[in-house]
């Protein structure tokens, strides 16, 4: 899939400078959404035909915040997510995926990447040279693993064994603006991320804990 094949435009906001991206394809112009977390009168003057589908990283509130919002505007939207949460999003057209689906939207392919340890029904959504990866992977450092349902060594695996085996330039997209700067290659991250330096599993927890001891806030 090359750059030309489809846009991504980038919107922030919501409860703490989260982002929502939406994915133009080239080809047929077909639209669609990855997380419901920014009011989506902001995003509504890019949309230019209807919004095809909305794809949701995680159940954490506020990457759903505006699910709602979306729904109403296009009742035929169709709502991927992980496949144990689909009982807790009420709506017709939800669309349990599990680790490794496919998904066709207009003439792209985006392949989803189970990643739980921030959260257990974490995705990642893999397109080309792109990885949208919510709150499982920002810019300067993995997300954390402080809440229920939240595993670090899970985190771990998720992290360290289907994420950064892809190729170093592929592109992450993150669920929130927490780093230098809103993107970067996996190459780049590693270089300016300690816990993605880790050199197994127990060197990664011990990193996650002194982050945690040392955080600011
Ligand atoms: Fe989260």
């Amino acid at each position: 899939m090359k750059k030309a094949d489809f846009k991504v435009q980038s919107f922030k906001g919501g409860f703490d400078d989260n982002f929502t991206y939406l994915v133009t394809c080239g080809k047929t112009n077909t639209q669609f959404l990855i997380d419901a977390s920014v009011p989506f009168r902001e995003i509504s003057s890019n949309v230019s035909h209807k919004i095809s589908s909305v794809f949701i990283t995680h159940t954490h509130g506020d990457h759903i915040s505006y699910l709602d919002e979306v729904i109403s505007s296009f009742p035929d939207l169709k709502v991927i997510i992980f496949r144990d949460s689909v009982s807790g999003i009420g709506g017709e057209n939800i669309q349990g995926v599990d680790d490794y689906s496919k998904i066709q939207a207009g003439n792209l392919n985006i392949e989803v990447i189970h990643t739980p340890g921030h959260y257990d029904d974490s995705l990642c959504f893999h397109m080309g040279n792109i990885l949208f990866t919510g709150d499982t992977l920002f810019v300067g450092r993995t997300g954390r693993t402080i809440s229920l349902r939240s595993d670090t060594r899970q985190l771990y695996r998720s992290v360290y064994k289907k994420l950064l085996i892809l190729p170093g330039d592929t592109l992450i997209y993150p669920g929130h603006d927490y780093g230098p700067k809103p993107y970067c290659t996996l190459k780049e991250n590693i270089e300016i991320s300690p816990l993605l330096c880790a050199v197994d599993e127990d060197d990664f927890v011990k990193r996650m804990e002194e982050y945690e001891r040392t955080r600011l806030s």
